[in-house]
């Protein structure tokens, strides 16, 4: 390694943080929408990364600053098409690869030569690099991207993402008229007052100021895939024909109106022998729940099937059916809609109270429970049913969504559509080579996130009731379709193949809001998408989108996103290089790369792979014959994905190790594949400092040492509660280079220059507004570089030092610091370890219970031994796994405890502290603050004169610093805020009394 990047040596974590927390808000345009993937990084953090690890360090402050000031404004999503930012950015990028070159290849290189092609442009690899957020910012910046990752879900995103709009989406310089042949007719631009399907004028790029090929063509077979697929398919989702009568009571009038969706409930059989009735599963009843619109489905108990009106046509709508089995059984009831513009509201009803929770059924007539083992064992057995219970309206005309209960018309259409698929299925079977509704199994009970197994789901088939099967195989025969139709019609294959791939990833986002796991969000009147979790929960109500719609969701709605997207994709520049590849085993030369910026796997995080199976079965079935080396497995493959499974036979312990051996061969690939002055940028999303180590630990292993830390918190995150666990911030940017080691250093000389290092380093983190636990990340990460030069560290008797006692080193300065910075200086020095524990700990965590591991490593670097400390009474507190810091309120008030130790000896102090009897500073705090509390002031004056406490700064310093880490609503804060508004009174009156406490020394435990 012989140069330094900015990113090295400071980075605005603060502001990018911010920006990529305000980017996750963005959807229109931005890349997510192109298609999910899981645990995409924000483009703000990664382009921000991406140019500060190409970019030499600021040569002064002012440069240093302007440098700041320029990523912050880089990073933001308004400026992701600026030109005159990128055009700076690139300009910079070039310039310092230049220079490096030129060292590289012992010739002179100018940034004309590399624009010109007579030097290559720096080359950036992300080897995980799933839906593409790194190496589109590499392209971006100017760079030539490589990305490649082992699931072909992702690879199939990553060419829509980095690879289609860059080869078809402008019109300017290389793609000539041949491979644009045959696209759509639509005039980019063209508005009307009614937003047209397509809209270009919101898509179209700066540089695509004739019209963008790629966009015509796929908004035009959009179209045609739509129109085709509407002719099959819309007998299924019927018009509701004009209402009668404006005053129908149900919200009614207008024209005819479009359904929107259809609300559906799983049934069970009740379990009371006397009842029987079918129980539909639903978690509450709202159908809307918002400020000014508040609808509901009423069950009405008054309504039974003696009621011979009731058996057939409009008039049987709702009622909930009897089980057909049991003759005697007479119970049945019907549902209503009641609320705003509805049925007026029954008295007493609560629409959260719904019949079913986890997985616990509640029978809606005879009150019976259905416990969850039942549920589920009904649910095998095949014996739950589903019941539609709801239609939602959009009226033509009028704003907003309207609900009618369903009848027995609409599950007579809903049937209506089994003998369809089924004419269908045996129509394409053998045209596609495999069923086109997906056989293929779900992942095996116990897998990471899946819990639907267990509902008598079993293939990926089951996510979808018969008419979303009938809908996505119909939209999946029309793509194909499309695509046999754009090379009749001539077009250039590779051109026609982009465009089927992007209508293919269509039906992919159809899937995400076609299946019975799509909740109905009654807050927003909307339908919510699969994966809201990155897991598939159990979902017992659900909405069926109409796919032909115009709302959210449908194949419009999808696609019109998508075309926003490449859009925005469509810039100038190479397109980049992409693989299907395990990051264990890359197909690069060594020494290839200038820059890896790459975000792994973080053990089991996510289950990319089972996860990605939703997909992967209708990418096969509509585009897999374009691409068969992608899809030449029955599922995603699984055997190298780097995640830490715990369904195999290893179990947990097996998972992680598979996971940490694995991501080392990976470090160890990036380390082959990178030039030796290369730069590497690693995100890693951390749970807890123990992780953080290890991975620190694998990476020095593989020869790549860190030589800097960012913690960025993209989440926009509010102070912690008391209530809830500590969590550090959403991910640490890791930047590690290929270093020369150097054989053996000694400790003592490693540890001074730690001492020296740390000194400039901690004091740059603090500016930059660290704080926290994150500081600690920080410090650490910007210390390895001093002992990861040594291939090992030794004592002086030869004994060699482990990395985590040289981590403990750093934890213990990067403590010191920290006190020091918290006390305002000065008063460091006079307090006791556990008060430093203490303000170090409010000031980490506030609040919060924090998990063991990461507690004992704070008390550590304190001093402290924590487990000792619970045993004692004193302020640290265990429950279960987590740690909890004590504040006055939860301490044990011993009311016949006495001050005067003296008198007892000091004996009690070493079984348990008591609050009154002890003379630790943090425990005459907070016993003077429950004095004050309690309006005791003389005694409080006492104690402050007899500890000798009352005298000094060093006291009331410590409870200013314990307060400014609070937040307003806490407790502690009042009470400690109260005191020190009286702090002048209280230390004259300290001042008064005799001087008979000052005997003890009370910084010393
Ligand atoms: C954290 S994600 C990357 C997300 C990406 N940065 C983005 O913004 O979308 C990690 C990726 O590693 C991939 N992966 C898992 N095992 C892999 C392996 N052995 N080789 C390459 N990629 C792998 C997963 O498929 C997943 O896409
Ligand atoms: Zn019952």
């Amino acid at each position: 390694m012989t140069d330094r990047r900015f990113i090295e040596e400071s980075f605005p974590v603060k502001e990018v943080g911010a920006a990529a927390a305000k980017e996750k808000n963005i959807r229109h345009g931005h890349i997510s929408t192109l298609h999910i993937w899981w645990a995409r990084r924000p483009l703000a953090a990664s382009r921000a990364t991406a140019y500060a690890a190409l970019v030499p360090p600021a040569g002064d402050e002012l440069e240093w600053q302007k440098r700041r000031d320029f990523i912050v404004e880089l990073c933001q999503w308004e400026n992701s098409l600026n030109p005159h930012l990128l055009e700076k950015a690139r300009r910079d990028i070039l310039e310092a690869h230049a220079a490096r070159l030129t060292g590289e290849l012992s010739h002179p290189v100018t940034v004309e030569d590399i624009e010109a092609g007579r030097a290559p442009r720096p080359r950036v690899l992300d080897p995980f690099a799933g839906g593409g957020s790194y190496p589109l910012e590499a392209l971006r910046l100017g760079c030539e991207a490589y990305a490649s990752d082992y699931n072909p879900v992702a690879v199939l995103i990553l060419k829509a993402t980095l690879e289609y709009p860059q080869r078809f989406g402008h019109t300017a310089g290389r793609q000539g008229d041949k491979e644009t042949r045959g696209q759509g007719d639509a005039q980019p631009g063209t508005t009307t007052s009614q937003p047209s399907l397509f809209d270009l004028s919101a898509v179209r790029t700066p540089q695509s100021e004739i019209r963008n090929p790629l966009l015509d063509a796929v908004k035009h077979w959009g179209n045609w895939v739509l129109e085709e697929a509407r002719q099959e398919l819309a007998e299924f989702y019927p018009l509701d024909p004009p209402l009668p009568s404006p005053a129908g009571g149900r919200g009614a009038g207008g024209e005819g109106a479009i359904p929107v969706g259809y609300i559906w409930a799983r049934t069970i059989p009740c379990q009371n022998p006397a009842c029987g009735a079918e129980i539909p599963l639903m978690r509450q009843f709202w159908l809307a729940k918002k400020d000014r619109k508040r609808v509901a489905l009423w069950i009405d108990r008054t309504r039974t099937n003696t009621d011979a009106t009731d058996t057939h046509g409009l008039e049987d709508e709702g009622k909930i059916r009897e089980n057909p089995s049991d003759p005697c059984s007479s119970v049945s009831y019907s549902f209503r809609i009641v609320g705003d513009g509805y049925e007026p509201w029954p008295e007493g009803f609560d629409p959260e109270k719904g019949t079913v929770a986890r997985a616990v059924a509640t029978c809606p007539c005879c009150g019976g429970t259905v416990d969850a083992n039942t549920t589920r064992r009904l649910f095998q057995e095949g014996k739950a049913g589903q019941r539609m219970v709801a239609v939602v309206l959009a009226r033509t005309g009028r704003a907003g969504k309207t609900y009618r209960v369903a009848t027995a018309a609409d599950e007579a259409i809903y049937h209506q559509a089994e003998t369809a698929l089924q004419a269908k299925r045996e129509r394409l079977m053998p045209k596609w080579g495999m069923d086109p509704v997906p056989d293929e199994p779900l992942p095996p009970l116990g897998t990471l996130g899946f819990r639907i197994q267990r509902y008598g789901m079993t293939t990926w088939g089951d996510l979808f009731n018969t008419r979303q099967q009938l809908a996505l195989v119909t939209f999946t025969d029309k793509v194909r379709r499309a695509h046999v139709q754009m090379l009749t019609e001539g077009m250039e294959p590779k051109f026609a193949k982009a465009v089927a791939t992007y209508l293919s990833t269509g039906v992919d986002e159809l899937a995400r809001f076609t299946s019975v796991l799509n909740p109905w969000k009654v807050d927003a009147e909307a339908i919510v998408h699969v994966f809201g979790r990155q897991a598939l929960p159990m979902l017992w109500d659900y909405n069926e989108n109409n796919p032909l719609g115009m709302h959210g969701g449908t194949w419009t709605n999808r696609t019109s996103e998508m075309l926003a997207v490449v859009g925005n994709l469509s810039f100038a520049s190479l397109p980049s290089t992409i693989a299907q590849s395990s990051a264990t085993q890359l197909s690069y030369p060594n020494a290839y790369f200038d820059a890896i910026l790459t975000d792994p796997p973080y053990y089991d995080n996510v289950p990319y792979s089972y996860l990605s199976d939703f997909f992967y079965v209708w990418l096969k079935r509509a585009a897999g014959h374009l691409y068969p080396d992608l899809f030449s497995t029955p599922l995603t493959p699984k055997a190298n994905e780097i995640v830490a499974y715990s369904h195999g036979e290893g179990g947990w312990e097996g998972g992680k190790r598979f996971f940490e051996d694995n991501l080392k061969r990976a470090f160890q690939e990036m380390y082959r594949v990178l030039k030796p002055d290369g730069a590497a940028v690693i995100v890693y999303a951390h749970k807890s400092t123990a992780g953080w180590e290890t991975v620190i630990n694998a990476l020095l292993d593989s020869g790549l040492v860190v030589t800097g830390a960012w913690p960025l918190n993209t989440e926009m995150q509010s102070r912690l509660r008391a209530s809830e666990s500590a969590a550090l911030a959403s991910s640490i940017y890791i930047v590690a280079r290929k270093m020369a080691r150097q054989p053996t250093g000694f400790y003592n000389d490693v540890r001074a220059e730690l001492r020296t290092h740390l000194d400039a380093k901690l004091h740059r983190l603090w500016e930059e507004g660290i704080g926290g636990a994150d500081f600690f990340i920080a410090a650490i990460g910007s210390a390895i570089e001093v002992f990861g030069k040594y291939e090992r560290v030794m004592d002086y008797e030869g004994t060699v030092v482990r990395a985590d006692r040289l981590l403990d080193e750093v934890r213990t300065i990067a403590t010191d610091y920290a006190v020091r910075q918290i006390l305002r200086d000065g008063f460091a020095g006079e307090v006791s370890d556990l008060t430093r524990l203490y303000v170090l700990w409010r000031w980490n965590y506030g609040e919060a219970l924090v998990p063991f591991d990461e507690a004992r490593k704070l008390a550590q670097s304190c001093g402290v031994d924590l487990a000792r400390e619970w045993g004692r009474g004193g302020f640290v507190r265990k429950e279960r796994e987590f740690v909890r810091v004590l504040g006055p309120q939860q301490r044990r008030w011993d009311e016949s405890a006495s001050r005067r130790t003296s008198e007892t000896g000091g004996q009690s102090k070493s079984l348990t502290r008591s609050i009154a009897d002890s003379h630790e500073m943090i425990d005459v705090l907070h016993y003077v603050l429950l004095l004050w509390e309690k309006g005791r002031r003389e005694e409080l004056v006492q104690v402050l004169a007899e500890t000798g406490l009352g005298r000094g700064e060093a006291f009331y310093r410590v409870a200013q610093a314990i307060s400014e880490t609070l937040p307003n609503e806490s407790k502690e804060k009042k009470l400690l805020d109260g005191f020190l508004a009286g702090r002048e009174r209280v230390r004259e009156e300290v001042g008064k009394v005799g001087l008979q406490g000052t005997l003890w020394n009370v910084s010393a435990r």
